[in-house]
């Protein structure tokens, strides 16, 4: 398994004209990004760029005298007067694990045998790079990069910036070079901390720490987060050591207090070889989604300090390290309209609807907001190009709107004036708005769909005893159908025979099977046939409960956006399940006899079968010995075969079982493997490698 590389679709600029209109939109880019603006380009369009005029300066060489490539920053950092005391270069990138063996060549043929002193492995920490001096031990300046060889000075940045202590415990002289950050959590605080202020929210955590540090006279401070990536010796000290390995530097640092990449939870790993450095970045783009920061890529470096000196600098970076960049998180789009749900305690939930966007492995149309106050303290209008954020698991939310690119027709975004499931009153007293009914507003529908025929199927259990047992308060969510007492029963239906007829079919609902139970909790997009597919593929609702948003996309019609919703509405659903169980509702799936064509039952999936650890995504319809397999029977053969069942095909795909189309134009699926470098295979060779469980 291979980080997904950031940039999939490489541009190809066909005239001189398009390479100089490109070359200004980069430039314009890199301009608003580093004076901490809003850029008009998001990070892996802008990469996508770069590689095209990149491309086109490999074809005609010369070049455009001008252009930004050849420039540390791309040219583009503010200007600073304090001189750096050597230079601060970037870093080159790579894209994928076939490139970073390429650089281990090139660096090789530098040092003319290939690397011994092994590779160091840590975090691109997304954010502004500074360099800080200490001397006798004290915090003396900050200075941003700038063009690499002069910076600003941001000293007044001094005292709130966490892992850049105002005083070592030791009196050290030297100059530490790191990121400056903010954490997922300081930037939540920094957004409202400015909009107290009458500040316009930062369109992103990197944007804001560009902004943080030029903004000398704000009115507030807003605390962020120092790592560092290195250090050098400052007024000819004899401090951090020389000769030594990079690792060893940043231990140096460690102890006399700052904090580095190696105590991020991502950690600095040192490895032998350029193979043991690909696993460490799958390990850290694995990790990604759950860092409480952000991180545009992993960087890898030849550790020792003889080696690097052997190996050299270029004019903008060193040739001894490289950036292997991750697939872009945050992309820009345009937010189209915004609906409203109310959730299952009243409350009333935005979510965005966005024109298509790919981000880390699949295509987001829908994020979350948060409520009516954080849209307005956004500003977010129905037209706005917006950054949206989106990591592994996570649900793509919104960040902010880019104004810059704001149409004129754009209008702020509608909030409701009553409420969206019954359209009564809305109570507005707290920044989430609620149906003023509460609970009540969402749970009277949801109770008689738990009671229809096709759920637990609750004979009798019509729309007037649901409304009864709720206004008298014995309902509050579906699980407390299950405690009602013959008498309460009895009482809400009008007459003793009646409440003893409800509480025989309550005791007839207990029994249904786990595909209906889970229906009846009322998930976002788990009807009927889904609540089915869940429950035979899970077998239990205690399976389902430990699934992970990954595990889930082993079901069928479970995609990468579906997944983690299911798992936070199951999760948020905890005491409602809990409840049923006590009540002694049935919670297993009956085992399911084996689909026509398909070989028969016999458990669990072999621990070592012909596919262990493999993923497979099946599209189109099969053929051959397959001939008749629909899809469940597909998934349940890869199951026993020891594999998972995929739905869409990322990067963690292993084979694509593809039937050739009809008119001989390969499926999206079949493009997407092969862009991925996925195997695609018929359906009669893949019947080939499973023969031992088809015979
Ligand atoms: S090493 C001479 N290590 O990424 C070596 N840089 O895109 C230069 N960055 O300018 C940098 N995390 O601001 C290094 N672990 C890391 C880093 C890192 C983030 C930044 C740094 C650099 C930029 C290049």
């Amino acid at each position: 398994m291979t980080a997904t590389p950031a940039v999939e679709a490489y541009l190809v600029l066909p005239t001189p004209a398009a390479y100089g209109e490109a070359i200004d939109r980069l430039r314009a880019a890199s301009r608003a990004y580093y004076a901490g603006e809003n850029s008009p380009l998001d990070d892996a369009s802008y990469d996508a760029l770069r590689l095209a005029v990149l491309a086109w300066e490999a074809a005609h060489p010369g070049g455009a005298p001008e252009s930004p490539t050849g420039l540390v920053a791309d040219g583009a950092a503010p200007e600073g007067d304090v001189a750096h005391t050597t230079r601060l270069l970037s870093l080159d990138n790579v894209f994928g694990p076939e490139q970073l063996i390429a650089w281990d060549a090139s660096l090789a043929r530098r040092l003319g045998r290939p690397v011994e002193g092994g590779f160091t492995v840590e975090p691109k920490l997304d954010g502004a790079a500074v360099a800080a001096r200490y001397r006798d031990g004290r915090l003396a300046q900050v200075v941003t990069r700038g063009d690499g060889t002069h910076g600003e000075d941001v000293s007044h940045v001094v005292g709130s910036v966490v892992g850049l202590p105002e005083l070592l415990a030791e009196p050290l002289t030297f100059e530490v070079r790191g990121e400056v950050l903010f954490t997922h959590e300081q930037f939540e605080t920094a957004q409202e901390v400015r909009a107290a202020h009458g500040g316009t929210p930062f369109a992103n955590p990197r944007n804001a720490v560009a902004g943080t540090l030029r903004a000398k006279d704000r009115p507030y401070r807003l605390e962020m987060t120092f790592w560092a990536y290195g250090a050098v010796e400052l007024d000819g000290g004899s401090f951090p050591p020389s000769g030594g390995t990079h690792a060893e530097v940043l231990a140096a640092v460690a102890r006399a207090g700052v904090r580095t990449t190696a105590d991020t939870p991502a950690g600095l790993h040192v490895v032998s070889t350029v193979a043991e450095a690909q696993e460490r970045v799958d390990a850290i783009a694995a990790l990604r989604a759950g860092l409480p920061f952000g991180i545009d890529g992993v960087v890898v470096k030849a550790n020792s300090a003889a080696e690097q000196a052997a190996a050299g600098l270029g004019s903008r970076f060193p040739y001894w390290a490289i950036a292997y960049k991750l697939s872009a998180v945050e992309r820009q789009t345009v937010l189209r309209e915004v609906v409203w749900e109310v959730g299952r305690t009243g409350v009333l939930a935005p979510t965005a609807l966005l024109d298509p966007v790919e981000i880390d492995g699949s295509t987001v149309s829908r994020a979350t907001l948060h409520n009516p106050a954080d849209i307005a303290r956004r500003g977010l209008h129905l037209g706005d190009t917006v950054t949206v954020y989106k990591a592994g698991d996570i649900i793509p939310r919104v960040q902010a709107p880019v104004p810059e690119l704001r149409p004129a027709d754009a209008v702020p975004v509608p909030l409701p004036a009553a409420c969206p499931n019954c359209a009564g009153e809305i109570d507005k007293s707290q920044e989430r708005w609620r149906c003023a009914k509460g609970a009540g507003c969402a749970l009277a529908p949801l109770v008689e769909y738990a009671a229809g025929r096709d759920v637990l199927d609750i004979d009798g259990l019509g729309r007037t005893y649901v409304r009864a047992l709720i206004d008298a308060g014995l309902v509050t969510d579906v699980a407390d159908l299950f405690t009602l007492t013959e008498e309460q029963l009895a009482l809400a239906a009008g007459s003793a025979r009646r409440g003893a007829k409800l509480a025989e079919q309550f005791a007839l609902a207990r029994t249904r099977p786990l595909s209906r139970v889970f229906c009846a909790l009322g998930i976002r997009g788990t009807g009927r046939r889904m609540s089915r597919r869940l429950a035979e593929h899970f077998g239990t609702m205690e399976a389902i409960r430990a699934a992970t948003a990954e595990d889930l996309l082993a079901v069928e019609g479970i995609g990468p956006e579906k997944a983690p919703v299911v798992v936070a509405e199951l999760a948020a659903l905890a005491p409602v399940v809990d409840k049923l169980v006590a009540a002694g509702v049935n919670m297993t799936e009956p085992e399911r006899p084996a689909p026509s064509g398909a070989p028969a039952e016999d458990g669990a999936a072999p621990e070592g079968g012909p596919l262990a650890g493999a993923t497979v995504v099946v599209t189109g319809r099969m053929t051959g010995r397959l001939d008749g397999f629909g899809r469940s029977a597909m998934n349940e053969l890869i199951e026993r075969a020891g594999g998972r069942a995929g739905s869409g095909v990322n990067a963690k795909t292993t084979y694509l079982v593809a039937a050739p189309s009809a008119g001989g134009k390969p499926s999206s699926k079949a493009v997407a493997a092969e862009k991925l470098g996925v195997r695609v295979l018929t359906p009669e060779a893949f019947a080939e490698l499973l023969a031992g469980l088809l015979d």
